[in-house]
């Protein structure tokens, strides 16, 4: 696999694309307006973050028009960074956001959206992409993603995928759009799209570059964004069709960085406890597994986090992991990442086998 470095990270190409992404990338969903949206970070902790960010080669950032909470702030509060910053700063980014969720206006705790203000039509993708610009504070995203598929009962997507990617290829050739994705697609949903996008290209080298999927290595077959999908599968087509994986929840949330043990859950803080999402990541297999993987951790003079985010970069078809932060010092240590050798994986097999999350 073709690697740059730039300053303390490696770089990948999205695709076969000529876009670098920082291998550790960053996640902005629960940023925004802490006074406001519930979110975790806010412009006081989190521009600090963006100036490390950068400081250490982090260039990827990845946020949503609708984080935090279909809010719009976490778009507002990148836009108010690039107005502090400067051009040269904004320049040095790969602006990741995406569109198809409803966003309320400003300072609008709940709103009536008509339906065509959500979803994947050429009047909302169009309309999104504007709005996405204005609170960014920018005239071009770096990459473009659908947010998720809209499918009706038979599985079939509801607007039809002509139109969809017409509009996006159409946002390219303005100028407003550089590369475009897909996120929360099954295989199947990505070779369709895929497919599209070279019938209504204006020129051949319009194509997908990525597809944001939830992998992590406690759901490895989440990533397949289907009932019974499994990651080889998933990843093969993936890499049969050059568009490279970017995993969502690659810390699961947190519960892979060692914050919330088995003995000690009852002392435990962070976003887990504060979202009320215990049971769907405190299960008896996640939190064995956890135990195991910071012994093997431990042994290897590596935390947590850096083990299950160098799991994830193990994969070819990774291109960058987005991990959510909320502290510099949680920026600091997934910078280093772990580089895992095949002992160390099959190390890591054997404890997912062993805690019975090896299909999970
Ligand atoms: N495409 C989609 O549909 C979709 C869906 C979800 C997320 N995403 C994207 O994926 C990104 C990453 O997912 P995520 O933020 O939800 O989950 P994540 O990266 O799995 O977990 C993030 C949480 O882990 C904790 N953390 C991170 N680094 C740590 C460290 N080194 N030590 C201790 N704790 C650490 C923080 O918890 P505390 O908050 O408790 O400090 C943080 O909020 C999002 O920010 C977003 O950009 C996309």
């Amino acid at each position: 696999m073709l690697k740059r470095s730039y300053r303390k990270i490696q770089c990948r190409r999205a695709g076969q694309s000529g876009l670098w992404l920082s291998e550790i990338g960053l996640g902005l969903w629960k940023w925004g307006d802490p006074s406001y949206d519930g979110s975790r970070v806010g412009d006081h902790d989190g521009f600090p973050i963006l100036d490390r960010s950068l400081e250490h080669g982090i260039f990827h950032w990845d946020t949503a028009c609708s984080y935090n909470m279909g809010s719009g702030n976490s778009e507002r509060l990148l836009g108010r960074y690039f107005a502090s910053r400067g051009r040269e700063v904004r320049d040095q980014v790969v602006l990741a956001t995406k569109v198809s969720n409803p966003v309320r206006p400003e300072h609008v705790a709940e709103a009536d959206f008509t339906p065509n203000q959500s979803g994947a039509s050429r009047i909302y993708v169009q309309f999104a992409v504007e709005q996405c610009l204005r609170r960014l504070q920018t005239d071009v995203i770096d990459l473009l993603y659908i947010h998720s598929p809209r499918v009706d009962d038979t599985g079939e997507f509801i607007v039809p995928l002509d139109e969809t990617w017409g509009a996006m290829d159409d946002l390219v050739t303005q100028g407003k759009v550089r590369y475009i994705a897909v996120s929360n697609h099954s295989a199947r949903q990505m070779q369709s799209v895929a497919s599209t996008v070279t019938e209504v290209g204006k020129d051949s080298s319009r194509r997908i570059v990525a597809v944001q999927n939830r992998y992590n290595l406690l759901q490895r077959n989440r990533v397949a964004s289907e009932p019974e999908g499994s990651e080889r599968a998933f990843l093969d087509v993936a890499r049969s069709l050059g568009v490279s994986v970017i995993p969502y929840y690659p810390l699961a949330s947190g519960l892979l960085t060692g914050r919330y043990r088995k003995d000690t859950l009852n002392k435990a803080s962070g976003r887990i406890i504060d979202d009320g999402a215990q049971d769907a990541w405190f299960t008896d297999e996640n939190l064995n597994a956890v135990e195991a993987l910071i012994g093997l951790a431990e042994q290897k003079g590596l935390s947590l986090a850096q083990l299950a985010l160098g799991w994830l970069l193990s994969r070819e078809e990774v291109a960058s992991v987005i991990a959510g932060v909320t502290r510099i010092e949680q920026l600091d240590d997934n910078v280093g990442a772990a580089e895992l050798d095949p002992d160390d994986l099959g190390r890591i097999d054997a404890i997912l086998e062993a805690a019975g999350l090896s299909n999970a």
